[in-house]
């Protein structure tokens, strides 16, 4: 990238904002460019470094998201193979869009530049896990904390303390390694990790928040309110369910690897 200064970040207008805020800038440097001598071709080396740098920035999530995928996807199968049960209903993973990580570049971070995304987008990388169970849900955090290679830079858990709209997941950054011939690059990806109940409302919630945008009507406002109290009841009584089914041995506390420097995600459910 150029070593001139970023050029100012201001808002963005919205979706499809970002790409024709780009070509301004991208318009406004090479006209300075012009203006000061800098040739053609010299431009163009510019812009082949971007987009190589770009294109390697996304390799580079994408084999961070599947190798925490992979991580989860052994976590299943063991489980799958020991108890006939499985705490993973889904998985899905998403690698941020091109449009959508420059849009979030220029809304967030101090200056346009590779090293300034890597280290201040954290959702480049996603991975979605849906289970039955709240239970479940921190059990399959804990067993990832506990993995040595990921390293837990994030946690949010709004199953403890829902969004004020009533949005409930767990959520953490975690980094993880990724091993190229030359180097080794660290990845942060976000783990979205959430029962059937909260991905179910998050879903509608998301819909009804991209039809309306900041205009909800009332009443839906209140029918999610009331939907999402209904959804807390139903994991609270599917708890109870599993119970019921597989009762929790005592648990003889949280025996964390590392010494218990990681976040406390409380105990680990015995299957
Ligand atoms: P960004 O919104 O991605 O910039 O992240 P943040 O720093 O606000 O983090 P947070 O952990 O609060 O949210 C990250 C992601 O969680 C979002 O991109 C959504 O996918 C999901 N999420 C957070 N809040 C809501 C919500 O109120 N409704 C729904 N449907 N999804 C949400
Ligand atoms: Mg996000």
């Amino acid at each position: 990238m150029s070593s001139e200064p970023a050029p100012t970040l201001g808002p963005t207008g919205g979706p499809g904002a970002a790409a024709a805020r780009m070509r301004s800038l991208v318009a406004a440097r090479r006209g300075a460019q012009l203006a000061q001598g800098a040739d053609t071709e010299e431009l163009a080396a510019q812009l082949r470094e971007a987009l190589d740098g770009f294109a390697a920035l996304r390799m580079h999530y994408q084999a961070g998201i599947e190798e925490v995928r992979t991580k989860v996807d052994i976590l299943r199968q063991e489980f799958e193979q020991i108890h006939d049960y499985s705490p993973i209903e889904h998985v899905r993973t998403r690698l941020k869009s091109s449009e959508s990580l420059l849009d979030k570049a220029l809304r967030t971070c101090d200056e346009l530049s590779l090293p300034a995304i890597r280290r201040q987008i954290l959702d480049i990388a996603g991975i979605r896990i849906t289970c039955s169970f709240v239970s479940d849900v921190y059990w399959i955090a804990q067993m990832l904390e506990r993995q040595p290679d990921l390293e837990v830079l994030q946690v949010k858990d709004y199953i403890a303390r829902p969004k004020a709209n009533g949005y409930r997941s767990l959520h953490l950054i975690v980094q993880v390694p990724v091993f190229l011939s030359t180097h080794t690059e660290h990845v942060p990806v976000e783990l979205q990790i959430r029962t059937i109940a909260m991905d179910f409302w998050a879903s509608v919630e998301h819909k009804l928040k991209y039809k309306y945008d900041a205009d909800l009507p009332a009443h839906l406002a209140g029918e999610l309110d009331e939907a999402a109290r209904l959804a807390t009841e139903l994991d609270e009584r599917m708890g109870h369910l599993r119970e019921e089914i597989r009762p929790m041995p005592e648990r003889a506390g949280d025996a964390h690897p590392r010494g218990g420097s990681g976040p406390d995600l409380g105990p680990v459910p015995e299957h």
